[in-house]
């Protein structure tokens, strides 16, 4: 049965169409990296400017050398945590000349950024396709990215040819974006893979993430954006607010991220807490606990305050 959606899903990325299917990170809105009209359409679905880059998804590093030059920092990175660790991290480095990639996908850049997603669903589907898929988090752009298939057809059911389920996302958060293009290596969105964790791999020290304007072109400050007002660091509600808490709490939150306080049950229920809590017919806001900013907690924290900033100017 399922076999068959997939196989039928295949043969829509070959005609040029979209659709949704799930990485380990949250649900994707998959299309041909090498198909103009394909992008146009996902660009389209998701109303986001056609200046915001989109990721190449393959499944293997042979795939990606095709596509992208791997210095040894690139190579370093992509055999220890694609192939070893199986942990999500995209890398931007500098395009081939003559990739087999949409130059609307990268927006006229002379970079790309790619990343094997460690999901059984998503190698089949590029395995079959054969061939890089672009895919960004399959949400409209601006609002909450989607980790289980209903909080995806929710914002882009009407846009695709097809949706695949694969239950809900291990990580919940987006991979951890660094660029190593140009010698160095930059983290331009922290996420599971942590800074710790590059600097052990690559032996140095590697400066956090700054949010110092825009890196990357879609690196907005306002980017995961409930309706709600969100208030971060709170220890209790005020009148009207819903309250997610963080481990142990005298009050009697409205949903608690992890009871135990485990900074990756919190990144696998972060996402979905939020929608569910996002009712402004029922709230006047959401009230958050503190989350501590180690490990994947600085991606937790990093989502967070983009989705408490109001503005949308950086
Ligand atoms: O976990 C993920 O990365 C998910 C799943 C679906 O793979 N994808 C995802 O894609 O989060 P998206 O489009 O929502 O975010 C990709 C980010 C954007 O902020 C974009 O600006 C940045 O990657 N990006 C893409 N190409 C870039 C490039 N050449 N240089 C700098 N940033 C780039
Ligand atoms: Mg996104």
């Amino acid at each position: 049965m399922f076999s068959q959606k997939l196989a039928e899903a295949v043969e829509f990325l070959k005609a040029g169409e979209i659709g949704i299917a799930p990485t380990e990170t949250v649900y994707g809105l998959f299309g041909d990296a090498n198909n103009d009209s394909a992008i146009k359409k996902i660009y389209e679905a998701k109303g986001r400017p056609s200046f915001n880059p989109l990721i190449s998804h393959v499944s293997s590093i042979g795939m990606a050398e095709k596509l992208a030059e791997f210095n040894e920092t690139a190579m370093i990175l992509a055999n220890y945590f694609w192939l070893d660790k199986a942990q999500p991290l995209t890398l931007i480095l500098k395009k081939r000349r003559g990739a087999e990639l949409s130059s609307l996908l990268t927006a006229g850049l002379d970079t790309v950024a790619i990343r094997i997603p460690m999901h059984s669903i998503a190698i089949e589907l590029i395995d079959k396709f054969g061939g890089a898929l672009a895919a960004p988090s399959a949400n409209k752009s601006m609002s909450i990215s989607p980790t289980t298939i209903n909080m995806a057809l929710s914002d882009l059911a009407d846009a695709v040819s097809f949706a695949l389920d694969g239950g809900a996302c291990n990580v919940g958060l987006e991979s951890t974006i660094v660029d190593v293009s140009s010698g160095g290596i930059r983290i331009l969105r922290p996420g599971y893979v942590s800074q710790e964790s590059i600097e052990d791999v690559l032996k140095e020290s590697v400066p956090p993430c700054q949010h110092t304007g825009i890196i990357a072109p879609g690196m907005m400050k306002r980017h995961y954006s409930p309706k709600l007002p969100l208030r971060l660091c709170a220890h209790e509600p005020y009148p009207g607010e819903a309250f997610i808490a963080f481990g142990k709490t005298d009050v009697s939150p409205d949903a608690n991220l992890s009871e135990s306080g485990a900074l990756e049950e919190a990144s696998r229920s972060l996402y979905k807490t939020l929608k569910e809590l996002d009712v402004p017919e029922k709230f006047k806001g959401i009230a958050i606990m503190p989350i501590p900013n180690v490990g994947i907690g600085v991606a937790i924290n990093d989502r967070l305050t983009r989705a408490a900033a109001r503005d949308t100017a950086k």
